[in-house]
């Protein structure tokens, strides 16, 4: 079977390929991906995140949200040598490029690791310093950090960090391995707007597998600039590590890369299955990010079936010009928004969930992803003000050059393509000049969205099909969704660094079947 019968099949009948709902499952669909090469050589890893238990849970449509969330722990900085004194003898500080101020180190160890996700025994995965997410690394703009990768693990890694302008060596380059037993340290500048960025492993081909392992985190930038907004801070401020699993009976995470991406029916929030957060009635900022494979998600808050509004504030690049009330959003696989939900109005005890509506054919659904429980009242300081941030567009008579991305599937309807081509590291796909104003038209020829993600820069979108972008995509992105059969036009400067960067699907098996390409960014 080829990609478009497959797809066509998917459509139908799944994001897992397999309908595992009922407790059926569709033999072929699976036999037909373990036959694929590809999709053997993404088992072949440790821990076992292997089919040898294929009976999985399937949804509860009673289920019960009881697990406490888990917040995950902040990376606890270095201690760095103190400052020396100007004259005294010794080594020379390190040049730490355009800013000043000395960085704030990190060392992350990356290593196999249990975690108790379920009754039972626990599930094997592979963390940042043995956590799951990765603990949540916050920089302050102008303050560069630097992270330590220790690779304690048995298998190449390599750390982008999304979001981030950054130069080429620090980017998590698909083939900048990290070997077993080495480490590699990544600068990162934070010379740009705060926002909600996640860290997460980038290995050629294996990027489904590893994410899916475990090895993600967020990355938080903080500026005064919106520190003075006195948006809920501190306790109230809740990142949401988005994803969904599919568990084998033995609590092992089932995995299976066939080109159009897995997923699961249970939500793991935080690393957390099937969660509730106790809050007070009162504001909340959620930085939400859709941190799946594969699955789009369409969201809405609820309280008995009612839906409840919030406000957004902010897209991937951080904070929009003002916050915009919505009722339900879309998040595709790499996307942030944060969002503000004011609980002042709910009695103690109500219940609220986090609802998603799947994408048509789409199976398992993933209905339900956490349940906010209010469980005392208490003075809420944090205001949302109607002016957030002043947003310094790139202007379209200011192109200077331009340029096309076509989605594609291959003739044969095999492989998904970007310009025509797939993936190969030792070839430059698109050249382009730094500090140039530059417009891409991003053009599906598809008929599914992808999530198109392009590394080193955040743009802004002038049009989609024709139309100014809705409010929530007129803010700073780097990864957006193109709709299928349409088309986009994004505008950006590659700014400071030069190098190597890619671009590609964020359906993270599209983009390990080398929906990927790259671009030269030469001074
Ligand atoms: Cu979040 Cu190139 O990836
Ligand atoms: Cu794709």
């Amino acid at each position: 079977m080829n990609i478009v019968t497959m797809t066509r099949v998917l459509t139908l009948a799944g994001l897992v390929g397999a309908s595992s709902l009922s407790g059926c499952s569709d033999a072929t669909e699976l036999r037909e991906g373990r036959e694929s090469p590809a999709a053997r050589t993404k088992m072949n890893f440790d821990p076992k995140i292997v089919p040898n238990a294929p009976k999985r849970t399937s949804y509860d449509p009673n289920r019960v949200f009881t697990n406490p969330l888990r917040i995950p722990d902040e990376a606890i900085p270095e201690k760095t040598a103190p400052a020396q004194a100007p004259g005294t003898m010794g080594l020379a500080t390190p040049a730490t490029t355009a800013t000043s101020s000395p960085p704030t180190s990190y060392r992350l160890s990356i290593h196999a690791m249990n975690v108790q996700m379920l009754p039972g025994p626990p599930t094997p995965m592979v963390g940042f310093a043995g956590r799951f997410p990765g603990p949540t690394l916050k920089a302050e703009r102008g303050i560069p950090t630097v992270v330590t990768q220790a690779n304690d693990w048995t298998e190449n890694v390599t750390i982008h960090n999304h979001g981030h302008k950054v130069s080429a060596e620090s980017d998590g380059h698909p083939v900048d391995y990290i070997l077993p037993g080495k480490y590699k340290d990544y600068y990162y500048p934070n010379d740009q707007r705060a926002g909600t960025f996640w860290y997460h492993d980038h290995t050629m081909d294996l990027t489904g597998a590893h994410v899916y392992a475990g090895l993600a985190g967020f990355y938080i930038i903080h500026d005064k600039a919106e520190d003075v907004l006195n948006l809920p801070s501190g306790s109230y401020d809740v990142p949401l590590l988005l994803q969904d699993r599919t568990f084998a009976e033995n609590n092992e995470l089932y995995y299976f890369g066939n080109p159009h991406g897995w997923g699961g029916p249970t939500p793991v929030i935080n690393g957390t299955v099937n969660p509730v957060l106790n809050v007070a009635a009162r504001k909340y900022r959620l930085r939400l990010l859709n941190g799946a494979n594969a699955r789009t998600l369409n969201l809405h808050f609820s309280i008995q079936g009612k839906p409840v509004p919030f406000q957004l504030i902010s897209s991937d690049g951080g904070l929009l010009e003002a916050p915009v009330l919505m009722k339900a959003i879309t998040i595709h696989p790499g996307e942030r928004y944060d969002v503000v939900m004011d609980f002042k109005n709910f009695p103690v005890n109500t219940v609220m969930d986090l609802l998603n509506d799947d994408d048509p054919g789409i199976e398992p659904l993933l209905p339900a992803l956490m349940q906010f429980k209010v469980t005392h009242t208490e003075v809420d300081g944090a205001t949302v003000p109607p002016r957030l941030s002043i947003i310094d567009r790139l202007q379209e008579k200011d192109a200077k050059a331009f340029g096309t991305v076509e989605l594609g599937l291959s003739n044969d309807g095999e492989t998904w393509t970007l310009n025509g081509t797939t993936y190969d590291p030792a070839r430059i796909d698109i050249r382009s000049k730094r500090d140039t104003v530059t417009i891409w038209t991003l053009k599906n020829a598809t008929e599914f969205t992808h999530p198109f993600h392009k590394h080193l820069v955040q743009f802004t979108i002038l049009d989609i099909n024709g139309q100014a972008p809705p409010p929530e995509l007129a803010g700073w992105k780097d990864t957006v969704g193109v709709p299928g059969n349409g088309s986009m036009r994004i505008i950006f400067k590659n700014e400071r660094f030069s190098g190597t960067y890619v671009l590609h699907c964020h359906r993270l098996e599209h983009e390990d079947h080398r929906m990927m390409i790259q671009e030269s960014v030469e001074p």
